[in-house]
Parts: structure tokens; C-alpha cells; sequence
């Protein structure tokens, strides 16, 4: 059991923003399953036959599913002592160092970095950076910094957790430096399951402190620390660019070192069964000789461990078996409107898994395909609420990620008489900026609206989500689209029920000119999450099955069946790696075998045109 915790440390993270650990729990939804090919679990064909043979922890995480992450969650949290002894024990060195201001942090992160070949992460550079490239973030910590404050935990956080999330700090492992500084800081990181290997408090006493702040230079070229007195820079010419922090003053020391101060003690508990206190108050390579000693001896402990991970890979084969029964199915009712909360979170969440793994599996050109009734705002406008919501979710999941996230809503296509824009979309954007994003401050900072277009896409932008883009009668939207992708590069671009066939325009010109072109573009977004229902042509009732894709899962195709009055579920026919054609719709519906080739007629010819 200690190694499958182990293992389970990475899951991609569930909003904090969203509480649905409610429903995981929930019984109304539908088991599948009842055909033969599903033997061993509800899930059995649902998840890939072979697993990946080489599980490293953040490979594993993207393949399993996150009911088993939520129930992962509370059992660490319910254990954390167990967690702190195994945590990363197949992975790059994670150090966090902390100590009052002008402890020596910084100093020692630097010959750190230098023998271990950490990714050094510093608040403090991270916000100072923001500052001079005039960032909003930056605008809206300096008033923090400049006087001594911390900077509000939410903006810090977000920053230090998209710095984590990046490849090289992954791979070569990691050196926090002046993060966590409150509990609240120290709970985020937990709650991400991201803890450090070790955690370092240089000690030094509170007048050695002033004298060393009130004496420290920068170099703004090598961002090399200086003493005046204890270490004076080497040459005339590095002292003439030699700069002061504009919170190194005694009176903003005595500050900040009371701050520091209340917030320690706050901390400790979080991380006191790896906290090593080291003496920072004596010369700095002497600090540094006794970091490196505890370095070393973490790295060592390590390097054991990882002689256990064949039996890691076994327990965790078995864990993924007892995965599947964690399925909840398909919710019903769903021809009933509007649907509940819960049904809306149960399709939330199950987008949100599905993109998070595309996304973390590096895809950059993403389509979400969901189509239910409640997300059908032609038969009732309330219902781009619905979708609206969906946004907010994985736009705020993403954010809590760390990145920066721009929710692009297509504004007024065409000139003059000819302008104008889906009726759907119609007031779509203000909805969006009046929406509440809670009170972590998301808006504005980590998530921006903004339209669609090649001018829409900022250097500072993550990824960016497309609402229903769609083209209007004359008009075509996709240029504009092109316009975006090709500036957002290789970063993610997820469109979110879009609707990129070509309209019937009086002219004419939009069914013809660059058809193919416009199409090819279209079928360039890879489907990360589809579901929709299935019904008789040209009817919306009764359902007659689904049809859902879960990135990287196979399409699944259910039935539905009545089992009482008002009483239905969902059984699983078929499982297919493409998307399946009419035709073997129709098949797996009437029973007969594989890659028969015959085109659907008479009754279960019912699905006919709707894909
Ligand atoms: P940050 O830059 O992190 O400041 P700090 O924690 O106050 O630490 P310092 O950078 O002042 O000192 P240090 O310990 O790195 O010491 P150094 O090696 O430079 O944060 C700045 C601001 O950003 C905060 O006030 C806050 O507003 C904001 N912020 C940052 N993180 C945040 C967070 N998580 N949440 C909210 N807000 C956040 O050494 C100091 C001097 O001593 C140097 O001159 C050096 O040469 C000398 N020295 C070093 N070692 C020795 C030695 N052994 N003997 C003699 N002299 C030495």
C-alpha cells in the first residue's frame, strides 16, 4: 500500500476551485457493463489492456483516472506520515530552503545549484522579474515588496506552481527558495501533493540579520549577491553597476523579519519530520559544507529506494485493477432539463480529466465535443449558462495549474451591413466577466477574456480555451482562428464545442472558396473529450444510447435501457480506438460481430446521419 502512495503523488490536480468530491461518492449513475466482454469490472473495456512497463510516477499519473486521484487524496491526507517517508522516492531531488530574511538563501541556493544541478526557484527573483517587465502581476506586488509586505498568497502560488509544472524542473528536480512563507502557501502545495525531499531552515540570529541586509548589493547583470563588507564585489566595474533592494532598509528589515517570524512557527508542523535546521551564522562555505552533507544523504536514501521499484510497478498493476471499480457510468435522465448539479459536474469533471490529459501529454491543438440537451443553447438560451460554467471550470483548473489561461469568445464578424455574430454567442463575453471567480483573484490575472484572433494571443498567455467559435451566415471565422493558432505556436488551443462546417450564405462565397482548406484546418483539432447522444434521425427522443471518448481512452458506445418504469441505465456495447462509423454504430447495436460489411437499414437504421 505505501508504494502505490507513493505512485499516486503527481495526479494531474482537480480544481481546489470546485468541490465535487461529493459526487464521486454518488450511487445514481448508471453501471455498465453487462455484456460479456466485460468480465472482470464495470470498466474492464474501458481502459487500455497493456500499461505503460515503465511507470515513473508522472507517467503513471496521466494514465489513471482522477476518482481514483480524489479517493488517493483523502487517504493522504488522512496519512500523511506515511506520505512524507515515500514521497518522490523515484525522482529528482526536491529541496526547500527557508530562514528569516538575509539568512543566506540565496547565497546558498547558488552553490547549491552549482553541485546538484537543482532548478532554482526563488519568490523573490520570480515577483522581482514581474517587476521590471511591468507585468500586471508585478504592478500589483510591488506596493507588497516595496514596503516589506508578502505579496498576496494566491498571486505567489499560482507563480511557483507554473514554475514546478515546467519540464526542466521535472527532470532535474528541484530548489524552492522563500516559498512556502505562509500556511496557506504550505497547504497549496500539499494540496497539489507536492512536497520536498527535504527542508532547510538556516538559523541565524536577528542582529547579525540587519547588518547583513542593510550591507547587501546585487549585481543586476549576473544577479550575483554582494556584501559591502563580508563579501565586496570583485572588480571596480561590478561595483559601479552594484545596486540596493528598495527593501533592504533597517526599519523595512525589522519588518520583514517580523512577518517572517509569524509565519514560521505556522509552518513547521507541515514539514517537521524533514526540517533540518542548519546554523547560517557562520561563513558561507561552512553553511554550505553542512547542506551538502544533508544533500548528499537525502540523494543517497534515494538511490536505495529506487532498487524497490519493481515492486512498486507490481502493487501498482494491482491497484489499477481495483481502479475500475470506481466507475460510475453514465448519469440518466438526461433528456430531463434542466439537468441537475450534479449531472452538470459529473460532465464537467469528465471534460476536465480528459483535456488536463491531453494537455499534459503535450497536445496543442484540442476539441471538446459535448452534446446534450443542456448544452444546446439554439432550444433555450438559458443553457449557455451551462457551458459557460464548463469554461469556468477548466479554465480555473488550468489556472490552478499555474498557467496562464485566455478564454477567447468570437466577437462581431463581417463590416457594416454584413456584420454580425452567432446569436448563440450573443452577450456570451459579459457573461464571462461577470461570472464569479472566486475570491483567489483568478480574474485578470491567471484567467483573461478576451476574443478570437492572431492579436488576442499575449506572450504572457499559457493556453488558450475557444467558446463555441463558430461561423455565421456570410461570415467565416476560421481565418481568425488560423490567425491565433498560428501566434500561440506550440502552446494549447482547446476549442469547446465548436461548429466549423460552412453555413448556406446568400452570396454563396463561403461554401466554395477554400473549402478544402477551411475543412483541413477544422480536422487539424484532435477530439479530447466527446460525448453526445444517440437517438432515432431526425427525432430527440427517446435516447437511444451515447457515444463518449475520454482522451486517451477509447470511443465507448452504450444502449439504454429501461429496466422499470422511469427507471433506465446505460450498458456498454462496444469499445472502439477511432471513431466509430454509422455503420459499426448500428451493428454493435443490433449484436453482430466485427467488420461485417453491411450498411444499416430498417429499424436500427436509426443512427443514420447523425455523425
Ligand atoms: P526574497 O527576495 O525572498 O527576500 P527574503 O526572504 O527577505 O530573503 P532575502 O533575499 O532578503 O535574503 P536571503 O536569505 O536570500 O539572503 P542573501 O543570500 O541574499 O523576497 C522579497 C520579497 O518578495 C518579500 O519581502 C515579499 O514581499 C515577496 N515574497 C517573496 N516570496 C514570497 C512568498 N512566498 N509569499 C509572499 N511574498 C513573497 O544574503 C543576504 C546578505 O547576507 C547578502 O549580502 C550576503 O552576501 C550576506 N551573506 C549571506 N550568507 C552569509 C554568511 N554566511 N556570512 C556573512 N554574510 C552572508
Amino acid at each position: 500500500m505505501a508504494m502505490i502512495t507513493s505512485l499516486t503523488m503527481n495526479f494531474p490536480h482537480i480544481s481546489t476551485h470546485n468541490n465535487y468530491n461529493n459526487i464521486y461518492s454518488n450511487q445514481k449513475f448508471s453501471t455498465v457493463c453487462t455484456n460479456n466482454t466485460c468480465n472482470l469490472s464495470s470498466r474492464s473495456s474501458l481502459v487500455p489492456l497493456i500499461w505503460p512497463i515503465s511507470l515513473n510516477s508522472l507517467h503513471l499519473s496521466k494514465q489513471l483516472t482522477a476518482y481514483h486521484y480524489v479517493n488517493q487524496r483523502i487517504h493522504l491526507r488522512k496519512n500523511r506520515k506515511m506520505k512524507q517517508v515515500i514521497c518522490g522516492r523515484s525522482e529528482p531531488l526536491k529541496v526547500m530552503i527557508s530562514g528569516a530574511p538575509a539568512s543566506g538563501k540565496g547565497t546558498q541556493c547558488e552553490l547549491i545549484v552549482q553541485k546538484f544541478g537543482l532548478v532554482h526557484i526563488s519568490t523573490g527573483d520570480l515577483l522581482r522579474a514581474e517587476l521590471s517587465a511591468g507585468t500586471d502581476i508585478g504592478n500589483k506586488a510591488k506596493e507588497y515588496m516595496n514596503s516589506g509586505r508578502l505579496v498576496p498568497d494566491e498571486i505567489v502560488t499560482a507563480m511557483v506552481t507554473a514554475r514546478l509544472s515546467r519540464e526542466d524542473a521535472k527532470e532535474k528536480g528541484w530548489l524552492l527558495d522563500g516559498y512556502p512563507r505562509t500556511l496557506a502557501q504550505a497547504e497549496s502545495l500539499e494540496r497539489l501533493n507536492i512536497r520536498p525531499d527535504i527542508y532547510i531552515v538556516l538559523d541565524v540570529p536577528d542582529e547579525i540579520l540587519i547588518d547583513r541586509c542593510v550591507g547587501r548589493k546585487l549585481d543586476p547583470l549576473t544577479g550575483k549577491i554582494y556584501h559591502v563588507t563580508h563579501f565586496p564585489p570583485e572588480t571596480e566595474d561590478i561595483k559601479a553597476r552594484l545596486i540596493t533592494r528598495p527593501d533592504d532598509t533597517e526599519e523595512k528589515v525589522k519588518s520583514r523579519l517580523q512577518i517572517y517570524k509569524q509565519n514560521a512557527e505556522a509552518i513547521l508542523p507541515v514539514y517537521s519530520n524533514i526540517m533540518k535546521k542548519v546554523d547560517g551564522n557562520s561563513d558561507k562555505d561552512a553553511v554550505f559544507e553542512e547542506i551538502d552533507s544533508l544533500l548528499s544523504r537525502v540523494q543517497k536514501e534515494e538511490q536505495d529506494a529506487r532498487k524497490s521499484e519493481a515492486a512498486v510497478i507490481s502493487s501498482t498493476r494491482a491497484d489499477i485493477t481495483s481502479l475500475n471499480k470506481d466507475w460510475r457510468g453514465i448519469p440518466t435522465r438526461l433528456n430531463n432539463i434542466p439537468h441537475s448539479r450534479e449531472i452538470r459536474e459529473y460532465f464537467y469533471t469528465d471534460v476536465l480529466q480528459a483535456t488536463q490529459r491531453a494537455v499534459n501529454d503535450g497536445k496543442t491543438r484540442l476539441k471538446i465535443e459535448i452534446s446534450i440537451p443542456e448544452l444546446n443553447p439554439s432550444m433555450d438560451v438559458y443553457r449557455i449558462g451551462t457551458l459557460m460554467e464548463l469554461i469556468r471550470v477548466l479554465a480555473l483548473s488550468f489556472a490552478d495549474d499555474g498557467k496562464r489561461v485566455k478564454v477567447c469568445v468570437q466577437g462581431s464578424m463581417g463590416e457594416g451591413a454584413l456584420a454580425g455574430m452567432p446569436l448563440q454567442l450573443a452577450g456570451s463575453r459579459k457573461i464571462l466577466e461577470f461570472m464569479d471567480w472566486g475570491d483567489y483573484g483568478a480574474l485578470g490575472t491567471f484567467v483573461n477574456i478576451g476574443s478570437i484572433g492572431g492579436k488576442e494571443v499575449g506572450e504572457q498567455d499559457d493556453l488558450f480555451i475557444l467558446v463555441a467559435p463558430q461561423n455565421a451566415v456570410g461570415n467565416c471565422i476560421i481565418d481568425d482562428m488560423k490567425a491565433m493558432t498560428d501566434a500561440a505556436g506550440n502552446r494549447p488551443v482547446i476549442l469547446v464545442n465548436p461548429k466549423l462546417k460552412d453555413l448556406p450564405g446568400s452570396s454563396g462565397i463561403m461554401q466554395t472558396m477554400g473549402r478544402d482548406k477551411r475543412l483541413e484546418y477544422a480536422a487539424s483539432f484532435e477530439i479530447c473529450y466527446q460525448f453526445r447522444l444517440l437517438y432515432y434521425a431526425g427525432t430527440q427522443y427517446p435516447i437511444m444510447g451515447a457515444l463518449r471518448m475520454s482522451y486517451p481512452y477509447p470511443y465507448e458506445l452504450y444502449k439504454r435501457v429501461d429496466e422499470s418504469p422511469g427507471k433506465e441505465k446505460y450498458i456498454s456495447l462496444a469499445t472502439f480506438a477511432k471513431r466509430p462509423s454509422v455503420d459499426e454504430m448500428n451493428d454493435a447495436f443490433e449484436g453482430k460481430p466485427r467488420n461485417q460489411a453491411k450498411r444499416a437499414q430498417g429499424f436500427w437504421g436509426f443512427l443514420s446521419g447523425i455523425l
